[in-house]
Order: structure tokens, then C-alpha cells, then sequence
């Protein structure tokens, strides 16, 4: 792989698991400096095991009331002011809607929302600072399509788009970048918890290409979002759903 990222500090938050594992995995194979965040102590064994030097973990649960300011204080001192921040972190509690707790709605809207907005402020300050940066949230097809029993996932995502219009037109002239990545099902543990068994079998039925995505198809288009060729690419929502949501 190419040095395409050296002397860059990646934030990756949800580092620990999934797609935000595989996305430091990326980004390390390709020069850069990553600080993985997780709520996870398991993030210091993930990052331990990247390619290259210099990484560091964090761990913190960025739900907590400033945890998103102390934790990107400590990445910057650990490693330098961050270039690419992506917002992996994320929780999907699925119920139906008259029956989903209020318990349940709030650590939704909270964790997969609040968190990456409060990440994507700090971090963002120090972008428009070095004037230069590349936001990436992990959104999902649920942020433009209706989904059974995702109703606080949906809103939550749907919620991120909104954000990263707001964000992308404000930081634009200060050389930063804000886009959403939106996947379909992604083999994680947290997709294949939520279509497990015969639900999953007769989703895949309805994606065109006819299966789920892997954590590298995400992986790689969030690092060409991160990349010096996409720098025209800001306030977008890029779906990566095998054609589930145009069909
Ligand atoms: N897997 C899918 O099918 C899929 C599809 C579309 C979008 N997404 C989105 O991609 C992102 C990553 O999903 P994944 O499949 O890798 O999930 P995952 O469950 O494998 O990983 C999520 C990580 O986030 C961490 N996390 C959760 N709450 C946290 C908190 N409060 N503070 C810090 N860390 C926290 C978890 O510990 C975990 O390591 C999520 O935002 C998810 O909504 C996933």
C-alpha cells in the first residue's frame, strides 16, 4: 500500500470493533498516525497490532458530559493536531416504535449523533486552526430510508446528514471537509447482530448485488474521502449499499 496518509493523525472513534477498526487498520498501512478511541479497553489491543508507529489509544466513552474535548486534548498532545477524524462510534438498539424505551432512544441519539457532533467540534476547531481537514461520519442507508425497528437508529442518522450539511458549508473555506459514508448491512459484529439468521438472509435477497458489505469496501472509501483528490467533495451523504436504497 502507498505512504498516501504519512504525517497525518487519524481520530477513528469505535476503534476497538467493526468498521472503525478496519478503518485504523487502513489508515495505519498507510502512513498515518492513528488514535483510536473506543469505550472499550479492548481499543489498546487494536492498536496495538497497526502497522507502522507512533499510534495511540484512548479510552473513554464519549457519551460522557466533555469526554469529546479531554479525549481529543489527549490525541493532539499524543500525536499532533489531527487531519482525518471518523466517526465510527455507534450503537443500533432496535425495537419497534411503540415499544421503544425512552432508555433506549436517548443512548441511541446520544452515542451515534451527540458524540459525533461534540468530536467533529473539537476536532474541527484545530482543522480550521491548521486549515485543513477531512471529516467522515459513519451514517447508514437507514439515514434515507425507513427500516422496521429502527426508529431511533434512523432518526439518529438521519440527524448526522443534517449536521454534516451545517458543518460542511461552515468549514469549507478553512480547508475542511465534511462528508457521511452510508452503508448497507457491514459483516460486524454489530450488523450481524442486527440481521442475524433468516431476517438477514431475506434482506440480502433485496440488495441488488445480493449480500452485505465488508468492513474494507467502508474502509477504502472513507480513506479516498480522506485523500487529497476528494477535496471538492464536502456536505455529501456517499450511500455504499450495493444498490439497496435506488431500487
Ligand atoms: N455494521 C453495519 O451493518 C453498519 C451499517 C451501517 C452503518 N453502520 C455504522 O457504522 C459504525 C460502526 O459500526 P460497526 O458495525 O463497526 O459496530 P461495532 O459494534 O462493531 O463497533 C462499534 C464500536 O463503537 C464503540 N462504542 C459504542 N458506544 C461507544 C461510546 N459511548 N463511547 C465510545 N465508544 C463506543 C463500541 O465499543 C465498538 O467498539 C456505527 O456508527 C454504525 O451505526 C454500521
Amino acid at each position: 500500500m502507498s505512504d498516501e496518509f504519512r504525517d497525518q493523525v487519524a481520530v477513528v472513534t469505535g476503534a476497538a470493533s467493526g468498521i472503525g477498526l478496519t478503518v485504523a487498520q487502513h489508515f495505519a498501512s498507510r502512513g498515518a498516525r492513528v488514535v483510536g478511541v473506543d469505550r472499550s479497553p479492548e481499543v489498546g489491543a487494536a492498536v496495538a497490532t497497526l502497522a507502522g508507529s507512533g499510534h495511540c489509544a484512548i479510552v473513554g466513552d464519549l457519551t460522557d458530559e466533555g469526554a469529546a474535548a479531554r479525549i481529543v486534548d489527549d490525541a493532539a498532545s499524543a500525536a499532533g493536531t489531527p487531519s482525518i477524524l471518523v466517526n465510527s462510534a455507534g450503537v443500533a438498539i432496535l425495537d419497534s416504535a411503540v415499544n421503544l424505551s425512552a432508555a433506549a432512544w436517548n443512548a441511541t441519539i446520544s452515542i451515534n449523533l451527540s458524540a459525533s457532533f461534540f468530536m467533529a467540534q473539537a476536532v474541527g476547531r484545530l482543522m480550521i486552526e491548521a486549515g485543513y481537514g477531512r471529516i467522515i461520519n459513519l451514517a447508514s442507508q437507514a439515514s434515507v430510508i425507513g427500516l422496521e425497528n429502527h426508529v431511533a437508529y434512523s432518526a439518529s442518522k438521519a440527524g448526522l446528514l443534517g449536521m454534516t450539511r451545517v458543518l460542511s458549508l461552515e468549514w469549507a473555506r478553512s480547508g475542511v471537509t465534511v462528508n457521511c459514508v452510508s452503508p448497507t448491512v457491514v459483516e460486524t459484529p454489530l450488523g450481524k447482530a442486527a440481521w442475524a439468521g433468516a431476517k438477514g438472509d431475506a434482506m440480502k435477497e433485496l440488495i441488488p448485488v445480493g449480500r452485505f458489505a465488508q468492513p474494507e469496501e467502508i474502509a477504502a472509501l472513507i480513506a479516498f474521502l480522506a485523500g487529497s483528490d476528494a477535496g471538492m467533495i464536502t456536505g455529501e451523504n456517499i450511500l455504499i449499499d450495493g444498490g439497496y436504497s435506488t431500487v
